[in-house]
Parts: C-alpha cells; structure tokens; sequence
C-alpha cells in the first residue's frame, strides 16, 4: 500500500546529510561543545535573517519563553495572556511560577482573538504571548494597542514560525519575533528550522532584555564564577548550532516550498471544500504563512483521520485538548465551555502532511483520499 508520512526528518538529513557531517566533525575536531563559534556566528546570522539587534541561543523553546518572560519582569504570581489552545506555550508560564490567563481564538487563524484580550487583563497581568500558531503571525496590530494601554510586554511564541512575515503597522513586512519585546524559538525536530535534538532561541531589539537573557542562560553570571542574579543552565550547544547554520541557508526555499504544497491542497481539496465539510487554512491579509502544518478543520476528523490512517497517510491533531481541559491546569479552575472556539478547534482541527521533501504526487493522493471520503454531492454524515 501507498504510504505517506505526516513528516519525515530522514528526507531532508538525506538532501542535506553530507554538509551536516561535515559541520559536525569540525565541531568534533575543535573540542569546544559549549557556547563557542558556532553558536556566537548562528546567533549573529539569526539575527541578521530576521531583522534584529540580537539574538540568544538557549536550550529549547520553552526556555526561550520562560527567559524572556524573566527577563521581561514577569515572575511568581504574575499573569500572562495566551491562548487557550497553544498547548506547549502554558508550560513556559507554569515553569516561572506564573499564572496563565487564557484567551479564546479566533476560529479562521486558530490564533489568539484580540477582540477577547481586554476581558481577561487584571491588575496582575504583565504580558501577553502572541502565538504565531501553525505558521501564520497572531494579529499584533490589534493584540498591540491592549499592551500599550496597560503596560504589558508582548513575547511573541514564533516555535511554529520560522520565516514567517507580518504587516504591522506603517511599518511594512516583517518577519515574526521583530515586533515584540522578544520573540522566542524552537528548533525541535519537527519545525521549519530544526537541529537535530532540542535547542531554542530568543530575538529582540531591546538591550535590557537581551543581557538578562544572557545572564539567565548561565548561572547569572556576568563573568565566569561571577554569578549577579540567580540563572539556570540553558544553553544552545555548538553541535546544534553548527547544524543550524547549515540549514539557515535553506530556510527560505523550504518555507516557498511549504507554500506551494499548501497551494496545492488548496485547489485539489474539491469536493470536500463544495461540501463545506473541509475548511482549508486561509492567509490573512496581514500575514504571510509559512505553514509550519497544514491545518484543515472538519466535523468529521476523527473518521477523516481513521479513513487516511487506512490509506497509508499520516495526520496529527494539534492539539486534541485545550490548556484548561488538560488534568495539569485543573487548578486554574476553568471549565468545558469557557473557550468555545478553542474547544472546537481541538475537536475538528487535522494536520495534513506537510514538509518540504513532500512530493506533488504525494499531495495529489492524500487530497484524492479526501475527495473519495467527501464525495461530491453527497453527505457522509
Ligand atoms: C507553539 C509552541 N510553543 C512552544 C513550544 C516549545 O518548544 P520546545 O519543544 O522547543 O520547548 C512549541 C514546541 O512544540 C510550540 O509548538
């Protein structure tokens, strides 16, 4: 039977293999493995591909977050605004001791609904997280104007938004992570730009943040042994980094490749689409996506999903439950209901292979078996 994967990491090692080897014995054959060239040239190179002053490599996205928060003054007991359904975000907020205060999305983006934010500040609020979710920037024209009125931080959560662009203000384009206080990311596996483990990164223009960030990642220390605040360990390591300089070049034709395969889905997803019984992802004017996952939204996932599975592909569900429905965030003391949006998007969301080494013919089976399972005029209810 025909397969084809959700994602796939060997087809891109095996394009690229022979120049990650390469990089990684230099590394092995200089002997420095902690905070050396190769993170210093990545971080310089970073910044420069975004647009912005600087650049922190630590351990995860996660880190990225949970430092940049800290850095940004948020600490024990403080809220911080996010939306309800970006399941991995919550855990930068918990980890400093901080509270999330959830948001529901709006249905079109998955992205936070700026039109909700309001509702949710109080006096303990100190910053929002704008989720760039699934490749396509939140809406920081208007999440903005609600940090200005109250003086929050915005961190933006570019995990799933390497490359991806947004028209802010009369500023023009530009890329995710440039308009906030800080802009955090993940290089885990799966992303548009991936190393080969875990690592993260934080971007800012502003000073402050950038040298507590540095501080943070080392034990606080201003010089070696020299420890001024209390930091942790969270550190991009040179092997990592030498990795991501290799793919950094490719970014760009990975992430046009990402748009074309999602163009294609677009117009072969027919029937279904007629039917209204798919809805494929849309590009807000604002933004340009670089569809990080390919999230189309049906009533009928879980069957949609079961009759691919049958059929060799591959799907995910990001995610299948909401931050307050999960056991761990219980003593937030949400309930089912409070986040209509973000409960349905939970229940009907299914992501569609989508990675750059994905083949045309790959794209046209999958949205046959779509079209098969929708036929035209005809309700499978
Ligand atoms: C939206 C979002 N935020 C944060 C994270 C956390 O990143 P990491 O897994 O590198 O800690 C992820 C990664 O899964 C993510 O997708």
């Amino acid at each position: 039977m025909r397969t084809v994967p959700v994602f796939d990491a060997r087809r891109q090692l095996g394009n690229i293999g022979k120049e990650l080897i390469k990089a990684i014995d230099k590394v092995m054959s200089g002997g420095r493995f902690i905070l050396g060239e190769n993170v210093l040239e990545f971080e310089e190179k970073f910044a420069s591909y975004l647009g912005v002053k600087y650049a922190v490599g630590v351990a995860s996205g996660t880190d990225a977050l949970s430092l940049s928060l800290t850095a940004a003054g948020v600490s024990s007991g403080d809220e911080v605004i996010m939306p309800a359904n970006s399941y991995p975000t919550a855990f930068s907020v918990t980890t400093i001791g901080a509270i999330p205060k959830l948001v529901d999305v709006n249905p079109e983006t998955f992205n936070i609904d700026p039109d909700k934010i309001e509702k949710a500040i109080s006096g303990k609020t100190k910053a929002i997280i704008a989720v760039h979710l699934y490749g396509q920037a939140a809406d920081l024209n208007k999440i903005a104007p609600h940090a200005l009125k109250h003086g929050l931080k915005i961190i933006e959560d570019c995990a799933q938004a390497h490359g991806a662009q947004i028209r802010f203000g009369h500023n023009g384009w530009r890329r995710t992570g440039t308009v906030g206080d800080a802009g955090c990311y993940s290089f885990y596996p799966t992303k548009n730009l991936s190393c080969l483990g875990d690592g993260g990164m934080v971007v800012t223009n502003n000073t402050d943040i950038y040298r507590k960030v540095r501080l943070l990642r080392m034990y606080g220390e201003e010089k070696r042994y020299k420890s001024t605040v209390l930091g942790r360990n969270s550190r991009l390591d040179e092997l990592q980094a030498a990795v991501l300089l290799v793919k950094l070049k490719y970014l760009n034709r990975w992430n046009e490749r990402r748009r074309e395969i999602a163009s294609l889905y677009k117009v072969k997803i027919q029937n279904a689409k007629l039917n209204k019984r798919i809805v494929v992802p849309g590009e807000a004017e604002y933004a340009r996506h670089v569809y990080h996952l390919y999230a189309v939204r049906s009533k009928k996932r879980d069957k949609l999903k079961s009759y691919l599975e049958r059929k060799g592909i591959g799907t995910g569900i990001h995610y299948p439950k909401p931050i307050h429905l999960q056991p761990s965030f219980k003593y937030l003391g949400y309930k089912k209901g409070d986040f209509p949006e973000s409960e349905r998007a939970c229940l009907e969301e299914l992501s569609l292979p989508c990675f750059p080494e994905l083949t045309d013919g790959e794209v046209e089976y999958v949205c046959s078996e779509i079209n098969k399972f929708f036929p035209e005029g005809k309700s499978n209810d």
